[in-house]
């Protein structure tokens, strides 16, 4: 089937999630995460994930920016920097400008240019996405920002992946869904989206019941795959 429509996940597929505590750790003033800050991000990023899913199973829905906070506070208290506000204050105000990959502005330029719609389809609230949007100055390549604010469950929800055929009134197979999470790019092959896997940790394969359809370094490949 021919792609129409790509959708693009945003935490770590669009914007750099590690950013943040990269960012701060540059910082004199947060110079007590210069040797320590990848082990922070990860655990923010992992516990940010997880909170994800336990809300989704249970029904306990809250807000994307809730579960970031939730989880950097888990991964503060882990790593002894619990009682550092002025660092929590940063790394949070941080997340609201994350930087955007490379490729990116680019990648997008050549979809649109190929006549496809563009799309982020995302867990993020609207309010958070909308500000990494504007701050990587992306805004003008992309047709719309989907959050799951509007279903008020996370992925892998297949509520969330119906949201791109409401929106572009496309077939779940005239889309390619790209995403860096393994989970997230296979529960989309589940749903019936192609899939784009962007592995640039050069992670296992998540062992679920669906496997992305490819697999790519980073996103330079996309326009390729999507036909343009
Ligand atoms: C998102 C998370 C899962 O943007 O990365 O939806």
């Amino acid at each position: 089937m021919t792609i129409t429509t790509c959708i693009f996940d945003a935490y770590g597929t669009l914007f750099d999630v590690t950013a943040a505590a990269r960012q701060a750790a540059a910082e004199p003033a947060f110079a007590d995460i210069a040797q320590d800050w990848p082990v922070l991000a990860e655990y923010w990023r992992q516990k940010q994930l997880q909170y994800t899913w336990l809300r989704a199973v249970t029904g306990a829905h809250d807000d994307f920016w809730t579960v970031t906070q939730q989880g950097l506070d888990w991964a503060l208290e882990k790593t002894g920097h619990q009682g550092n506000a002025a660092l929590r204050a940063r790394l949070l105000a941080l997340y609201w400008e994350l930087e955007a990959f490379g490729e990116v502005p680019q990648m997008l330029q050549r979809l649109k240019a190929g006549g496809l719609n563009t799309a982020i389809l995302s867990n993020g609230s609207r309010a958070m996405l909308d500000g990494a949007v504007k701050s990587a100055g992306i805004a003008g390549h992309l047709d719309d920002v989907l959050s799951v604010d509007a279903v008020g469950i996370f992925k892998p929800s297949a509520l969330v992946y119906e949201m791109v055929g409401q929106r572009f009134g496309c077939a779940p197979g005239q889309v390619l869904f790209v995403s860096s999470n393994g989970w997230d790019a296979a529960a989309a092959t589940g749903f019936g989206f192609e899939t784009a896997w962007v592995n640039r940790g050069q992670d296992p394969v998540d062992r679920l019941p669906w496997i992305p359809a490819h697999v790519l370094g980073d996103l330079t490949g996309i326009p390729a795959l999507a036909g343009v």
